[in-house]
Formats: C-alpha cells, structure tokens, sequence
C-alpha cells in the first residue's frame, strides 16, 4: 500500500519532522500538557498517570502503545513502570525518532492500523490515545487487540468525536464503543469532554505564550495550527459538549 493514500500521512511526516526539531513544539508540550510526548491529540500527563494503576507489579510487563508517535508518553510509562514497551505508527518520521530515544527494554515498528500484527497474548496493557479512528474495519482491528491482549489485560483508550469522527450522542453510541460490544468486551468509561474543554483552553494559551519562538524558528504553520485546533475552545462549554465529546475506556478481556 502507498502510505501516502492514507489519510493524513504527509500530515504526520511533517508534524514529527517539526517535533523532532523544534526547541518552541517542546516548550509548548510541557506548558501546555505536563509534559512533552509530542502530542498531537488531547493527552495531558494527568491522563496518561491514569494507565499506571492498569499496570501489573511484576516482572517482564508489556505494553503496547498503537499510534505511539515518537514513543516519548511510552518512555514516560517505563520510567515509571520499568515495563517494555513497544510500539508501532504509520509515520516512519516518527518511528525513526522513537528507535533512536528509547534502545533499552524497547521495540517500534513502522506499521499501519489493521495490517501490523503481534503474537496473541503478548501485551498486559495496551494504549491507544486518539487513534483508534484510524481503523478502517474498528471492530476487526478490536478483534485484532483483543488476541495481542493477555487475559486479564486492560486496553485503554483516549477517544475523541467531533473532528476526525463525527460526534454522537455519547459514550456508549461512539463507532468504538459499538466495536467493543460486537468482541464482547466490557468497558468502563469516563466523559471527559469539559476536562478536554479546559485543557484545549490551556494548550492555546501556551501556543500563544510560545509564539514568538515558533516564528524564530519560522514554524509559524504549526503556531497557526495549534490556534485552529483550539478555535473550539473559545465558543461557551455548552456550544463545544453539543460538537464535541472525549471518553476515556477502560476495557479488559
Ligand atoms: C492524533 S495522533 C495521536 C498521537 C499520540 N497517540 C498522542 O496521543 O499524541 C494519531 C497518531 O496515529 C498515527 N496514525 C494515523 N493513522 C494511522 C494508521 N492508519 N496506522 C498507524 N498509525 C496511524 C499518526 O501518525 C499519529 O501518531
């Protein structure tokens, strides 16, 4: 397949290029998320610390990361965790970047949603942070989680509807929560829309607090991007619920 047909997928070699080189993207994370793990998406640090408790205290612990970027939110989880992580995404931008950072206990591979495989019962925990929309077929990539998951593990999601998907009535009508129910899997969920409301709100203010450094290093594009990404944030909390939803899942096999 020619990776260029996928949606989005000169979008993100850009996108990880810039991460990749830009003092102001870095300053920007860490401002406006809590930390720097080159988000594209809506994951401050207090979400990701919310997968610790999912992790077992053990020896030998795997955790997948789908749609991993530059593997930097999986390094903070095995600074934590000491866990191996592993992790694979379409840009090779980024995977490049994610090999160079993280060489101990750590595996990432170029792959694509759907078409990557991994042994059955291989992984404790798997993450997926606003990417899961991606999948062409949802309930056969589900399927596909459910076998990489060891029984017993957790897989957690960060799903967002409003932008990439469109938005639904609520948690329990979204295309993915259908997808899990289809695999027989139970999930826990938390309505995380006016956190997300709030934490758009910050990452434009850092935006803003780090404009001038993004035009120093003439990034101005991705300054403007992270304001258009924001634009949303500026309506009242009522008119952004009526667009938008984001829902973290908790679902275990
Ligand atoms: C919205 S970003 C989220 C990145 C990261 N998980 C985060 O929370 O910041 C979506 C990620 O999925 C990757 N991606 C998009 N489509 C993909 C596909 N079809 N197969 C594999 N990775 C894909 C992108 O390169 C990007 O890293």
């Amino acid at each position: 397949m020619n990776k260029s047909d996928l949606l989005f997928y000169d979008a993100y070699e850009a996108f990880y290029k810039m991460a990749g080189e830009s003092e102001a993207f870095r300053l920007f994370c860490k401002e406006a998320f809590g930390e720097d793990f080159s988000q594209d998406g809506f994951s401050n640090v207090a979400q990701i610390e919310r997968i610790l408790q999912y992790v077992p205290e053990k020896e030998d612990v795997h955790i997948l990361d789908i749609g991993c970027g530059n593997g930097k939110m999986l390094g903070f989880l095995q600074c934590k965790t000491n866990a191996y992580i592993h992790g694979f995404d379409y840009s090779a931008e980024a995977i490049k970047t994610a090999q160079a950072l993280f060489t101990e206990r750590a595996e990432f591979r170029e792959g694509i949603i759907g078409e990557i495989e991994y042994p059955a019962e291989a992984f404790d925990v798997i993450v997926s942070m606003d990417t899961m929309y991606f999948a062409k077929d949802m309930t056969a990539f589900v399927a596909q989680v459910k076998r990489w998951l060891k029984p017993g593990g957790v897989f957690f999601a960060g799903y967002q509807e409003g932008d990439v998907v469109p938005k639904t009535e609520n948690a329990h009508t979204t295309m993915f929560a259908e997808a899990l129910r289809l695999n027989d899997m139970c999930y826990e969920v938390t309505d995380i829309t006016e956190e997300t409301y709030e934490l758009l709100k910050t990452k434009r203010e850092a935006a803003l607090k780090y404009q001038k450094e993004f035009a120093k290093e003439g990034h101005d594009e991705w300054f403007d991007m992270l304001i258009g990404q924001t634009d949303c944030a500026t309506e009242p909390v009522e008119q952004f619920k009526e667009k938008m939803g984001r829902y973290l899942y908790v679902v275990r096999k």
